[in-house]
């Protein structure tokens, strides 16, 4: 987290040099309204050039659609992946192959096809539904915020209320976790992304992993720990980071049965027709299966395929040509947000070294408002809130800035109305007192 200690603090300005400072400000957002600047750092989606990296994903079966088991890919079946594709799966999320399943294209479809399955059918056997183990009271999840929206979304189409917790630089604290959980039977999951986390960037920490491993013993039946790790390998720096085992962790544990992990390649390869994979104990896996049996014959298990020809023994190589296109992007957002407001005591900001976010927090009472200015100048911010449960920030406070889609210089030019927007709703909420 920067906060710089460069320029004169603008909560020391007394109200006659705020007046002028609002006023220049003013005049230069004024003059952004003139430009009719049309930019948008909501997305936080693959580059064209970066998808241009997969293109050789085309074609690279060449008419071979034999597995090494001398099955036919091409043909119905095979409900947990194809063994090639576990294996990739296994290397994503650092465990081992036989407790990967490799799916369709989304993972966020495997999450809530968990959800749903947990909550109406049980994952744990007959009669282990949520429904049926809260007694008709409403399930209820941990959510660090900021976070992941479309977790929270999941559980707001579900009917499951969300209770936000805090993160920190090492991930959610446990024992806050463990305290909520001990207290109330009715909280049956925790959303995590515990790797370059979508918005703060943070990896959780080797004792964070063994608490959550360890936590659905202090918690009601069938707690599960929801491992969304989607930015496994997105690191934009090396080494990248080092995230611990959380499958060994909970086997140790004797809480296998409560974890579930999940990744995917949508930005690796091509979002939206990549591979998604998920692992959780051999038992939990049945159970899915069985519900998922209804539901589909088989996965697209020729682009599994695909994938593991295009994939294996180069994911490294591969993730290094996206950090190439992705870094000079943060880059940039980071040299506009510490030239810009660094010292000025308005605002801090993580500097991420994987993934594809930067979380930005502003005073108190004023996401909303910098959004809205920044919309004025042209440019579209994810909406204040998005990143907390039910889309309202207690604070108001935090934005999430996606720099990953735009091109460099609209990246460039959307962090400088951006800095102007934080600084001219600053200064104006200091004046009001
Ligand atoms: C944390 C996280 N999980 C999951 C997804 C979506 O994954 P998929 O494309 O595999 O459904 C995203 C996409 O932004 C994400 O940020």
């Amino acid at each position: 987290m920067t906060t710089g200690q460069t320029r004169k603090p603008l909560t020391e300005l007394d109200p006659a040099a705020l007046d002028a400072r609002i006023q220049q400000l003013e005049a230069r957002h004024q003059q952004l309204q003139a430009r009719k600047l049309k930019l948008d750092l909501t997305r936080g989606k693959p580059a064209t050039e970066q998808l241009d990296l997969s293109n050789d994903l085309d074609g690279i079966l060449k008419g071979d659609y034999r597995l090494a088991d001398g099955s036919d890919a091409r043909n119905y079946g095979g409900l947990r992946g194809i063994p090639e594709a576990r294996q990739l799966g296994a290397e994503l999320l650092g465990t081992r192959a036989e407790v990967v399943m490799a799916g369709g294209n989304s993972s966020l479809t495997l999450m809530y096809q968990i959800v749903t399955t947990a909550l109406n059918n049980g994952l744990w056997g007959p009669g282990s539904s949520w429904r049926a183990s809260t007694g008709g009271k409403p399930v209820r999840f941990l959510c660090p915020a900021p976070g992941y929206d479309r977790h929270f979304a999941i559980c707001e189409a579900l009917g499951i209320e969300m209770i936000p917790v805090d993160i920190g630089p090492d991930g959610p604290d446990v024992a806050q976790l463990t305290e909520l959980v001990s207290a109330d039977p009715t909280i049956k999951g925790i959303w995590c992304v515990p790797k370059y986390a979508n918005p703060t960037g943070c990896t959780y920490s080797d004792e964070v992993v063994r608490g959550l491993a360890a936590l659905p013993k202090s918690a009601g039946e069938h707690f599960l720990v929801l491992w969304d790790n989607a930015y496994a390998v997105h690191h934009l720096q090396s080494p990248g980071d080092e995230l611990s085992d959380l499958m060994a962790a909970a086997e140790a544990a004797g809480t296998a049965d409560q974890v579930v992990m999940f990744s995917s390649t949508s930005k690796i390869t091509f979002a939206g027709a990549g591979v998604a994979f998920l692992a959780s104990s051999e038992n939990v896996l049945k159970q899915f299966e069985r519900q998922l049996g209804f539901a589909t014959i088989g996965p697209d298990k020729v682009n599994q395929l695909r994938h593991v020809r295009f994939l294996s023994g180069r994911i490294d190589e591969h993730m290094r040509q996206h950090a190439e296109l992705v870094k000079p992007k943060f880059d940039a957002v980071l040299a506009q947000l510490q030239s810009d407001l660094a010292g000025l005591d308005i605002a801090s900001w993580t500097e991420p070294r994987g993934g594809y976010f930067i979380s930005f927090d502003c005073r108190p009472g004023l996401a909303r408002e910098i959004v809205r200015l920044a919309g004025e100048a042209g440019v579209t911010l994810t909406p204040a809130g998005a990143t907390w449960p039910y889309g309202k920030d207690p604070q108001d406070s935090n934005i999430r800035l996606a720099p990953t889609f735009p091109s460099l210089s609209d990246v460039e030019a959307a962090t400088e109305v951006f800095t102007l927007c934080v600084e001219l709703a600053s200064a104006r909420q200091l004046r009001a007192g």
